[in-house]
């Protein structure tokens, strides 16, 4: 018997094919973005970004109605999030390139929520080791090239004045059972569990509450996260702001090919502050490989890249699609061996962390400018 995959933001189990996510979307009650609605951000973008087309970003919710809002001369702004509960890894950080896209291409504000209080709430750590991995994850993240002027970072713990008096709009309008459905909660969940999803809802009309705009917002994110924004969508309307619209992404492809990467084994992961030798080791070692037990069998059946570590994030890290294909045609038919995608994939990860590590150290003394504050948000 097939296993249940079960999703919560807390517990992803199994591991999801192409139709697993299309019935979880359907499950959730998200639409898979289909050519209409790639052919919409298309116009409205200019462009398309490869992990829409590559199904990395498979589904939304209403982002076909902020889009033609988008065209009608109506802004939006987005919001995404970590957290802070351990070292960044790249899977990590694939979410923000994109969202990063999105913020370029549209000129959006956009909000990024650390949620250290989550993390404190529902894992076994303390406060001064998140605030830690807080400082370091939001280098990581900056280091992607975010600008100042338009990007808001919010850290729950510093600036619980503001959203404490948002979430408790939220909170009023989710009772005991709700959260214990959507959530799983039981009995013996302690009580700040229940309240947190109510704090993950408030970038998600903070704009609108503390400015009187009437912006749309879009919330890229991991399945995972959805059950939060179902919540989000029900309650925003009845407390006179619109539902938020999202855009979906699947899960980000795992070192070893299966299963969490957890933070107390070093191993299951390729870390931002691994270096180059780390990395090669890692991937030699660990990545798991869509290629046949031996080179005779790869030259004769060839790879499914589909499952391989290397080739999976080679293909999210190489904007050139072009190249991206000529390696996924060779791998498929044989012509490249499991050791050369690899190679492959290991000199591109080392050069995009490269260069990450220099833009970390020029961020290092900006990070304030990046803080969240009314001011900076009423332009
Ligand atoms: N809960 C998310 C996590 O554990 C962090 C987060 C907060 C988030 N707000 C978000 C993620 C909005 C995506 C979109 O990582």
């Amino acid at each position: 018997m097939a296993q249940e995959k079960q999703i919560t933001p807390w517990e992803v189990q199994g591991e999801l094919t192409d139709t697993d996510y299309q019935k979880v979307a359907r499950e959730f009650g998200a639409k898979i973005i289909d050519p209409e609605l790639t052919e919409m951000i298309r116009s409205a973008a200019g462009e398309v970004h490869p992990y829409i087309t590559n199904g990395t970003f498979f589904a939304h919710r209403d982002l076909d109605m902020l889009l033609s809002d988008y065209r009608s001369g109506k802004r939006f702004y987005l919001y995404t999030g970590r957290g802070p509960s351990g070292k960044m890894h790249l899977g990590h950080l694939i979410p923000f390139i994109f969202t990063k896209w999105l913020q370029d291409r549209f000129g959006a504000d956009l909000l990024i929520q650390i949620t250290d209080d989550e993390k404190f709430l529902f894992r076994d750590l303390e406060m001064e080791d998140i605030r830690k991995y807080t400082e370091e994850n939001i280098l990581d993240i900056l280091s992607l090239g975010f600008r100042p002027e338009n990007t808001h970072i919010i850290v729950d713990s510093e600036q619980a004045g503001i959203l404490y008096n948002q979430a408790i709009r939220v909170a009023r309008h989710i009772n005991v059972s709700l959260a214990r459905d959507v959530f799983g909660f039981s009995d013996s969940d302690n009580v700040g569990k229940f309240f947190f999803t109510s704090m993950q809802a408030v970038p998600a009309f903070l704009i609108p509450a503390l400015t009187g705009r009437d912006e749309r917002c879009l919330i890229p994110y991991a399945i995972d996260q959805d059950p939060h924004f179902l919540v989000a969508r029900d309650v925003l309307p009845k407390i006179g702001y619109r539902k938020p619209s999202s855009i979906i992404s699947k899960f980000m492809p795992a070192l070893k090919g299966s299963g969490k990467m957890s933070s107390s084994d070093p191993n299951s992961g390729i870390y931002l502050d691994d270096d180059p030798k780390t990395v090669r080791k890692k991937m030699m070692k660990y990545a798991f490989s869509g290629g046949r037990a031996t080179a005779e069998e790869q030259r004769k059946f060839g790879a499914v890249p589909e499952i391989d570590f290397a080739y999976n994030i080679y293909k999210l890290l190489e904007p050139d699609q072009g190249k991206v294909r000529k390696v996924y045609e060779e791998y498929r038919r044989g012509a490249l061996l499991s050791g050369e995608m690899k190679q492959i994939a290991t000199d591109k990860i080392n050069e995009f962390l490269e260069e990450l590590r220099a833009r970390r150290e020029e961020v290092r003394s900006e990070v304030d400018a990046y803080r969240f504050s009314i001011d900076k948000v009423m332009r």
